[in-house]
């Protein structure tokens, strides 16, 4: 079966599919029934789909249902992203109350709208929810830290880290209450994927109260870690991207940072 199917009575032929697809895959003139080039080379993006006026066409793997049309009059004025966006901190205090479960999927569908490069999307997420399993994973990385007599200067930064957990701080997880780990195949596209998924993460979680801060060390340490990695449930060919450790938070920044734009080569 094709990868891309035209509903004929729906189709008027005007090309638009053709024009948007990427690879060049839908050959259709203006005014022809788009036919599907030999080899398939779709990377199942759904811009035909997206742009089709008629809803004429469907692409195997991408649910229709979710295909809603773009209400222009909802989207949020320009200004209000710029303060979206402009307000984002990363947020290191947090409530203990979990955030409910349905609200941390709701983030996780909208950052799953992120671009991935030839739309590979080969991303995937550990999400650490429960508070004895975000214990868990701290107590580990704390243990790998301390045990560690490597000379490198990482680990000796390290080490402070797991002193602090073992006094009852926490540097590492921030306190916060649940972490969302990705993992991808061990390939640069992948892991800016990754950085891109979990910004806009980020962002939507801003967006919807729930605070966010980047998973640096812990990223380090589950590829350094076995154990640790062992704990996220990494693969055989997996490394881990990044990650973001999320909760309500229990303080909220009151002023905007104080940001300059970086240089820029107008050409
Ligand atoms: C890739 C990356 C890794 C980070 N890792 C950590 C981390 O492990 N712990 C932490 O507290 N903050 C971490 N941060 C947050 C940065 O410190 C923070 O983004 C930066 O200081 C700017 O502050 P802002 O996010 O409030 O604007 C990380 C940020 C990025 C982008």
């Amino acid at each position: 079966m094709s990868i891309i199917t035209v509903n004929p009575e729906l189709c008027r032929k005007d090309g638009i599919c053709s024009r948007v697809c990427p690879t060049r895959l839908i050959v259709g003139e203006v005014g022809a029934v788009p036919t599907e080039r030999e080899g398939g080379s779709c990377i199942q993006c759904g811009q035909c789909m997206a742009f089709c006026p008629h809803g004429a066409i469907r692409v195997q793997g991408l649910n229709p249902a979710l295909a809603r049309p773009v209400n222009r009059k909802r989207l949020p004025e320009a200004s209000d992203v710029d303060i979206l966006l402009q307000s984002r901190r990363s947020i290191r205090q947090y409530k203990q109350t979990p955030v409910p479960k349905d609200v941390l999927e709701g983030l996780l569908h909208t950052a799953a709208y992120a671009p991935t490069a030839k739309n590979s999307r080969r991303l995937r997420q550990v999400v650490v929810y429960d508070a004895a399993n975000m214990k868990a994973l701290g107590d580990c990385i704390a243990d790998c830290l301390a045990n560690d007599k490597s000379e490198n200067p990482l680990i000796a930064e390290g080490r402070a880290l797991a002193l602090a957990w073992r006094k009852g701080l926490d540097p590492i997880l921030r306190g916060a209450p649940h972490l969302v780990m990705v993992l991808t195949p061990n390939d640069h596209w992948a892991v800016i994927d990754a950085a891109i998924y979990l910004t806009y993460l980020e962002i939507a979680g801003h967006a919807h109260g729930v605070g966010a801060c980047w998973a640096g060390y812990v990223t380090t340490v589950a590829n350094h870690y076995p154990a640790v990695a062992a704990l996220l449930g990494v693969k055989e060919g997996e490394i881990v991207a990044g990650g973001q450790m999320m909760g309500l938070p229990s303080l909220l920044p009151m002023n905007m940072a104080p940001r300059a734009p970086y240089p820029a080569t107008w050409l």
